[in-house]
């Protein structure tokens, strides 16, 4: 997620010079500095003395611990911070680096990787808007972005577009694998499936209509469509989506409070 960032931000022009990365791993730091050609540091101390923004991008099992050894380094300098730990709470992230620390948390899905992200942030009282404007641009290098307002909304936001490509991914699994028992080939099977998932999102985007609306002018009656769209609310499609996001939103909610706890 953090060389996605790096990359997303030296393609917007960002100047190499200015960034830096922090990594105990010394094979990933020589290929952070061979592949994007920034300075990096075997610790997160010596990487954050003099930094104007510090984006937290370990997992979230050891931010606690990386928080807490950065504490006294950022207590007078007081930089924006960006989270984009999964479940980890801006009370919990206060509670390791302190209270008045100016912090950002945002909830970036997978696509990142490949510039077409979409990510959610939450600021914390002490950011100011210059430092919400830079907390944007930073996540906006690598595809879309909102800010929430209430910041349990996060739980939601991770059910859905965290968590969500996988449920695109499960999708078009299922149909180029149905697309082969039918008798294409795996190649022609795949490029169908993919290009049309690909369509579709693409469709919806640039279209003034609605999904719902977008479907039902796709389903002619008694065409071939019809009978599709019949099967899966037949079988209670809209249900299981809904409990499958809740679930989500649910495990969202339980790690939020272990990881609190750390
Ligand atoms: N992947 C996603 O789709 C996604 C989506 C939303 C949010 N996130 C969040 O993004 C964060 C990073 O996830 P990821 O998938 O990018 O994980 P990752 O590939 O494991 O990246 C974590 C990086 O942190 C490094 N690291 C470990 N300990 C460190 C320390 N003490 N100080 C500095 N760096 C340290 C790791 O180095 P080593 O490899 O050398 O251990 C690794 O390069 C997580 O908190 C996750 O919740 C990820």
């Amino acid at each position: 997620m953090a060389r996605s960032l790096i990359g997303g931000l030296l393609n917007d022009h960002y100047p190499a010079a200015k960034l830096c990365a922090a990594d105990p791993d010394e094979g990933q730091r020589q290929q952070l500095n061979a592949a994007l050609g920034i300075a990096t540091h075997a610790n997160n101390s010596d990487a954050c003395t003099d930094a104007d923004i510090i984006v937290l991008a370990v997992k979230p099992q050891i931010m606690a611990g990386a928080c807490q050894a950065l504490a006294p380094v950022i207590a007078d300098a007081r930089p924006l911070i960006i989270s984009i730990a999964a479940g980890i709470q801006t009370t919990s992230l206060k509670n390791w680096l302190g209270d008045s620390q100016a912090i950002v948390r945002t909830m970036p899905n997978t696509p990142s990787l490949v510039g077409s992200g979409a990510a959610a942030l939450f600021a914390s009282k002490a950011v100011n808007d210059e430092q919400r404007q830079q907390a944007e641009s930073i996540l906006r290098a690598v595809g879309l972005t909102l800010w929430l307002k209430d910041e349990a909304d996060m739980d939601a936001v991770t059910a859905l577009s965290g968590s969500g490509p996988a449920y695109f991914f499960l999708l078009m699994e299922l149909m180029q694998k149905i697309g082969e028992e039918m008798g294409l080939s795996r190649e022609a099977a795949r490029l169908l499936t993919l290009q049309t998932g690909f369509g579709a999102t693409k469709m919806a985007l640039e279209s003034e209509l609605d999904c719902a609306e977008l479907r039902r002018r796709v389903t002619s009656p008694g065409g071939t469509t019809e009978q599709a769209i019949n099967k899966l609310l037949d079988g209670n499609i809209d249900n299981l989506i809904d409990e499958a996001l809740n679930a989500a939103r649910e495990r969202a909610k339980e790690l939020a409070t272990l990881l609190g706890k750390s």
